[in-house]
């Protein structure tokens, strides 16, 4: 396996195990649900490798589909690379814009992405696919960052978008008319797209000039240029003509006994007069009731950048001269997405929301065919509330000006919006400065542990229990206040009141005054907090 080198390389490989579990912040006001739900649709204000981390507890496993769009490192973007790695050469990055002048501007993107697509890997179902938009500046390392990640084995193709509808003749060299997406599976085994709906023209070559009762057929050659060595006989025609075989080089592609037993079901087609070379009849009703996903998505399918522009514009009251967010994809390109790797009650992740096209794709796909497909958006800037979250509380709730009547009416669906809190780092633990709440370490201690979903609804504090996994009823004996917590621990009275029963329990406390016999005899592993939960977690991301 060969893997791309590039600077800082040796200080991401295992930056994404580093970053610390932040809390998340609900803010009502901002999302359209009246409780605000980690399980809803959810928009996440904050640097996705941050939220990615904090979506782990949540969400490891269950996503179906990622679609992300990242920076495509064209130098006039304006990112920065800002993510807190322990290197002096990095920390000198931080919150330099990456432009065309930095001669380590394509090292900044691969440490940029390397620990994302770690993360977004460990998000994805085994049954998942993850897309990524990119163009020439980076398509190659990114295929190699995501061999590296994903496995050249899972490697399903790429597809070619057609992003605009004439050429650049301004260009330099070459109008670029296209974009990438590179699409990989979590398990190649185990993804399988779905078929596209098929099209008019598609259905239009099928016709029936003899009323056939089978329906619309399309005639398809009898001569294929497989060598066969039952295809080479002559066929006398119903008009008389003899054809003493297959054209040269070719050969019939089915026996004699088979072609006779067509021709009898009325199934071959010999021309109006009876004499052209036959030809063995498809029926529309037997082809696949579906087309299978092609790697060329033009414009007119899936939209060009024009389209994307008029859309936001018209849904944000943009003026249209006013950049406010020059490079949206179209909906119908993220819709093709949806419909080649989403089932109807699939979960969505976008982790490089911009303008919320994602979400924008999933509720109408939803209205469309009633599904209830679920998205997860992440956005660092500050138009996280203003464009990301303002467009979707538009199309959900409806835009009168909108000359799309599903739009005008709304498309229906609610989101929660969280914001990124404070880290919970182990050391804040030790010294007492920002203890998390209960249920934010319940979560943590709980998903770290047992590597399953927690459900805070599951929390019973009296008997300090957390939640039940596969294999442990799960306890925390902790209160965020140092003054009681530096008191707190698994004594003898305490063991006796946890809930009787013959399941194994998982105890975390900041220490404990029992014998290992007496754990025994009552079924207790004991965690002491913090540093078990620490080497716990980094024992499942392995
Ligand atoms: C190319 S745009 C995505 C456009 C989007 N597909 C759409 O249709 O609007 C990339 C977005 O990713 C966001 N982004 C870049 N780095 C990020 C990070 N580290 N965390 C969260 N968002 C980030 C940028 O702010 C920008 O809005």
């Amino acid at each position: 396996m060969s893997w791309l080198q590039f600077k800082g390389r040796v200080f991401v490989e295992n930056h994404h195990l580093a970053v610390p579990f932040h809390e998340m912040q609900p803010v009502r006001s901002r999302g359209l649900s009246r409780k605000a739900s980690l399980h809803d649709n959810l928009i996440v204000e904050g640097d996705n490798l941050a939220a990615l981390k904090a979506l782990l507890p949540t969400y490891q496993g269950k996503v179906k589909c990622i679609y992300i769009d990242p920076p495509y490192n064209t130098g006039n973007e304006g990112w920065a690379y800002n993510d807190n790695v322990n290197s002096p050469m990095m920390q000198d990055w931080l919150g330099k814009v990456v432009d065309r002048e930095d001669l380590t501007r394509h090292d900044k993107w691969c440490c940029m992405m390397l620990p994302r697509l770690k993360l977004l890997r460990e998000l994805l179902r085994d049954d998942g696919a993850i897309f990524v938009s990119i163009d020439d500046n980076e398509f190659h390392r990114l295929r190699s960052l995501m061999d590296e990640v994903f496995g050249e084995e899972n490697f399903v193709a790429t597809a070619i978008w057609q992003k605009v509808y004439a050429p650049k003749s301004s260009a330099r060299h070459f109008s670029e008319d296209h974009d990438f997406v590179v699409i990989y599976a979590r398990d190649g085994e185990k993804w399988v797209p779905n078929l596209l709906a098929r099209t008019e023209a598609q259905d239009s070559v099928y016709r029936n000039p003899d009323e056939d009762p089978r329906g619309p057929w399309r005639p398809n050659n009898l001569a294929a240029r497989n060598s066969y060595s039952k295809g080479v006989y002559s066929i006398t025609c119903p008009g008389g003509r003899k054809i003493d075989g297959p054209p040269k080089g070719s050969y019939w592609r089915v026996s004699k006994e088979r072609f006779l037993e067509l021709d009898a079901d009325g199934r071959i087609w010999w021309g109006e007069g009876g004499n052209n070379v036959p030809a063995p009849k498809i029926f529309l009703s037997e082809v696949k009731q579906g087309r299978v996903p092609q790697t060329l998505w033009t414009y007119q399918e899936v939209g060009h950048t024009q389209d994307s522009k008029r859309e936001i514009i018209s849904i944000l009251d943009f003026d249209s001269s006013n950049d406010v967010f020059i490079t949206p994809k179209p909906s119908s390109l993220i819709r093709r997405i949806l419909q080649i790797a989403t089932d109807k009650d699939s979960i969505v992740l976008d982790s490089f929301a911009g303008s919320g096209t994602t979400a924008h794709a999933v509720l109408a796909l939803n209205q469309e065919d009633g599904g209830n497909r679920r998205f997860v958006l992440i956005e660092c800037e500050d138009y996280v509330d203003s464009l990301t979250a303002e467009r979707v509380r538009r199309v959900a709730k409806g835009i009168p000006s909108a000359r799309d009547e599903s739009l005008k009416a709304g498309l229906g669906g609610t989101f929660s919006y969280f914001r990124l809190g404070r880290p919970m780092r182990q050391q804040s633990i030790l010294d007492g400065s920002n203890l998390p709440s209960y249920e934010k370490l319940a979560g943590y201690v709980f998903f770290t542990a047992t590597g399953e979903e927690f459900e805070p609804e599951k929390i019973r504090k009296k008997t300090w229990f957390i939640g039940r996994s596969r294999l442990y009823d799960v306890f925390l004996i902790y209160e965020a206040d140092m003054g009681k917590l530096k008191d707190m621990a698994l004594t003898l009275d305490v063991a006796r009141k946890l809930p009787r029963g013959k399941r194994n329990k998982l105890v975390f406390a900041p220490t404990k005054y029992l014998d290992q016999e007496f754990l025994y005899r009552y079924r207790i592993t004991f965690q002491q907090l913090p540093f078990q939960i620490y080497e716990a977690f980094e024992k499942l991301a392995k």
